[in-house]
Order: structure tokens, then sequence, then C-alpha cells
């Protein structure tokens, strides 16, 4: 039961709250915020009463506005919430529409000049969901991996086997997204697939057992056929007495004789009793048959 709930939480925990830091503090910062999700951006390392601060959407939309530590203004207010103490402003239910290019200015309270400029971008994704895992067996005991995550934007996908990434001994191919490998044969082990983007991870795991490919196993029948006949062969030779066998095959050579002359000699009569207007094609053949 225990264990039912604290799986419940976790779904409701990776479903609901991805919750990401960015900090802000240098010019040009590249944020990322997971779609239904929190950021929590830390803009300053705390507010002082000596400056106002204001922080812009897109150049134009002016979202925070803060003077001597009060906010005067917060365009999110209804989900978000700045601290001035440490700096940070917290972002939830994060939309596509945050994705943008912000702006952080600092003025001077008294003089009211601009003494600090800063750019931010944030970028929103959804976060990856957990991936499936198929594999197959190829013709030469290969084995196909396919890996991939219904949901998320730009993923990235990376494997392990029992722990280590793949080796150049392991692994056989790769595609472009590296969604799909082909491992070299013989290879087995527990397998596992991550899926990551900037916002969020899920991983997959399979067993791989080795495949016995049906190229392997058709050598394989070959070679035993091959042997099988070999041995009849051996068998034979060591076993028949010689003499016994070429009688018996000059035996029924004669009997092949004795049997193609009967059937000559049924097919003419055959042909004697056909109607007469088929004589001449009858002999024709007859003659072609002698
Ligand atoms: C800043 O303060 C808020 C409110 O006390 C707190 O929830 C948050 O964790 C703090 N963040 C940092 C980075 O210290
Ligand atoms: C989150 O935002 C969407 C619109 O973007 C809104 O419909 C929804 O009610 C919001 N959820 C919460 C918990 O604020």
């Amino acid at each position: 039961m225990e264990a039912v709930v604290g799986l419940l939480m976790l779904l409701l925990g990776v479903s609901h709250a991805v919750e990401t830091f960015c900090d802000g503090r240098q010019d040009g910062a590249q944020c990322y915020a997971a779609l239904g999700g929190t950021v929590v951006l830390q803009l300053m390392t705390s507010a002082s009463h000596r400056f106002r601060y204001q922080w812009v959407k897109s150049e134009t939309l002016e979202i925070l506005y803060l003077k001597k530590n009060v906010v005067v203004e917060n365009k999110l207010e209804s989900r978000s919430s700045f601290t001035p103490s440490n700096g940070t402003f917290r972002i939830s239910n994060i939309s596509r529409t945050d994705d943008a290019e912000y702006t952080f200015k600092v003025f001077d309270s008294d003089s009211g000049m601009q003494t600090e400029k800063r750019k931010l971008k944030m970028s929103i994704q959804a976060p990856v969901s957990s991936p499936l895992l198929a594999s197959e067996c190829l013709s030469q005991g290969e084995v196909r991996v396919s890996c991939s995550s219904e949901e998320g934007d730009s993923p990235q996908y990376s494997w392990t086997l029992d722990g280590h990434t793949l080796m150049d001994s392991q692994l056989l191919s790769a595609n472009e997204d590296n969604k799909e490998i082909t491992l070299k044969p013989g290879v087995s082990g527990q397998l596992v697939c991550s899926v990551n983007n900037h916002v969020s991870s899920a991983a997959a795991n399979k067993m791989i057992s080795q495949c016995a490919g049906t190229g392997i196993i058709l050598r394989i029948a070959a070679s035993l056929a091959v042997m099988l006949f070999l041995l009849v062969l051996v068998v034979r030779v060591h076993c028949a007495p010689t003499t016994k066998t070429n009688k018996k095959g000059q035996d029924s050579e004669d009997d092949q004789d004795v049997n193609y002359i009967n059937i000559r000699m049924a097919d003419l009569q055959g042909r004697q009793r056909a109607h007469v207007g088929d004589e001449e094609i009858n002999s024709s053949v007859f003659t072609e048959a002698v």
C-alpha cells in the first residue's frame, strides 16, 4: 500500500512540478523552464534600497518593477513571487508564451540613471515522458533496440550497458538521433536508454540476452546436414560389402533396360491403335522416341 501511495506521489510529482533554477546574474544567460512547471530565476544577489529594478519581456512589456525593495508592479502576480532578500523571481505554471528574451535593468534611485542592463533568454520545453524500449533479433545475431519517448521537446538519447557507456566492441551502429542502435552479435546485459532535455530526464531498461540469429541457425542446420550426409556416406562405404554392391548395381541396370524395352513396345502398340489421320504425326514422334 505504502509503495502504491509512494508511486502515486512520484507520478504526480513528475507530471506536475518540474522546477528548474536559472542564474540570470550574467548577461546573456540561457534559461530553460518546463512547460506547466516552475522556474526560479536568480535576477540579483539581493535587492537594495539604492536601486530601482525593471524586468522587461521582449524589449517592450514591463513584467516586474521594484522600487525601494517593494514590488510596485508584477504582471505575472497570479503565478509568481519575487523575494527581495535573495533576489529570486519564482514563476509557476509556465506556458509557451513565456518563451522570450527578457531584459533586466537597474537604475540608480537618486540620479535615475541606468547602471546595468542584462539579457536573459528563456526557452520552454515540454518534459520528456518515460521511454518505451523494444528489441529484436536480426539474422546474424545482432540485436536492434529502439527507444522512444512520446512527449518532450528536443529529447536527447543515450545508452548504457551494465552501467557503462557502449563501446565500439559492442555497438554495431546507431541512427542519427541515437534513438535506435544495433548491438553486435553476442552482446548481452542490462541495457538502459536514457532520454533527457534541459528540463527533465527519464529512463527505461531491458535485459538483453544473446540472439541466435536465423542466419546462424541456418548455417548450423546446413553444417549438420553436411555432417549427416558424410556420415551416411562413410557408413555405406565401410559397412556394405563391395562385391555385392557392384552385383546389385548390375542387376538394377539390367532391370532398367528391360523396363525401357517394355515401355517402347507398349508405346508402339498404343500408336498403332491410334486414328488413321494421326498416323503421320505418330510416326514422327515414334521416330524421335527411338
Ligand atoms: C529565496 O527565498 C525564498 C523565500 O524565502 C525561498 O523560497 C527560496 O528558496 C530562496 N531561494 C534561494 C535561491 O535562496
Ligand atoms: C495554468 O495556466 C493555464 C493557462 O495557461 C490555466 O488555464 C490554468 O488554470 C493555470 N493553472 C494554474 C494552477 O494556475
